[in-house]
């Protein structure tokens, strides 16, 4: 059985007083989500004071992004062990916004991947196609590529010790959600891909969908056999949304 896992990507939101009264108010209602494991990802300069503040309670602590070397004359990036140093379980890899608007490719993300576990991070690969790839019918190409990338560089042994994503471009940030059929359908997809290379690994790796999921389409589409929790962008700002979704996954 895998556990739900409903992590918030915060994205390049929040101040010191806004993330601290976020955390209070996932706190205060997270006795009410019995099922998933949740997980934030703050910015960067956030993380320290949201590690002090989740203590003892039971969330885990991610990044959105990470370098791909160990140290050096890498001006403005941050390194996988500086992650772990101060508290990080997970980091987001490949998230969508990485790769269009910095232009990082399916090699760099790759790179990002081996990095992150090799310090000891549980990497969340986002996977997903975009509006113009899904129109000309090519995403599970697409999806197939940026896995291969992975699969080639670190083995296929290592998508068992991580969390995928499935993100469609065209849902993040848009209001509009694939709906639980064509989520599954991808979902499914990518499942089955893992599985002809390994049956354990394609039964135990997590496949989060990400975009628009909001409280109101969070139950059906975590009802859908290869859906295994969300990434949440807008509605992991809001305290009372994100745990909504967290109790939609409640078994
Ligand atoms: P939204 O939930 O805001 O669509 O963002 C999804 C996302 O990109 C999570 O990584």
């Amino acid at each position: 059985m895998r556990q739900p896992l409903v992590a918030g990507n915060w994205k390049m939101n929040g101040s010191l007083d806004s993330v601290t009264a976020l955390i209070e108010g996932i706190q205060a209602g997270l006795d009410t989500v019995s099922t998933a494991e949740m997980a934030v990802c703050p910015p960067f300069v956030y993380i320290p004071r949201v590690a002090g503040l989740l203590e003892g309670s039971g969330i885990s602590l991610g990044a959105q992004d990470v370098n791909d070397q160990e140290s050096g004359a890498h001006t403005g990036e941050v390194a996988p062990g500086m992650l772990t140093d101060i508290g990080c379980r997970y980091v987001i890899v490949g998230h969508s916004e990485r790769r269009s608007i910095y232009g990082e490719s399916d090699e760099f993300t790759a790179r990002k991947f081996a990095a992150a576990r090799k310090a000891g991070l549980v990497p969340i690969l986002c996977v997903g196609e975009t509006l113009e790839e899904r129109e000309e019918g090519v995403t599970e190409q697409v999806v197939a590529r940026q896995l291969d990338a992975v699969i080639d560089l670190e083995g296929i042994g290592a998508i068992g010790e991580c969390v995928i994503a499935y993100e469609p471009v065209w849902a993040i940030g848009t209001g509009k959600t694939a709906t639980p059929d064509q989520a599954q359908e991808v979902h499914a997809f990518i499942r089955g891909k893992l599985a002809t290379l390994d049956t354990d690994v394609a039964d135990k790796v997590r496949i989060l969908y990400g975009g628009s999921m909001n409280p109101g389409n969070a139950a059906d589409l975590l009802a859908m056999a290869d859906i295994d929790g969300g990434l949440i962008g807008g509605a992991s700002l809001k305290p009372e949304d994100f745990l909504d979704i967290g109790r939609a996954g409640n078994a």
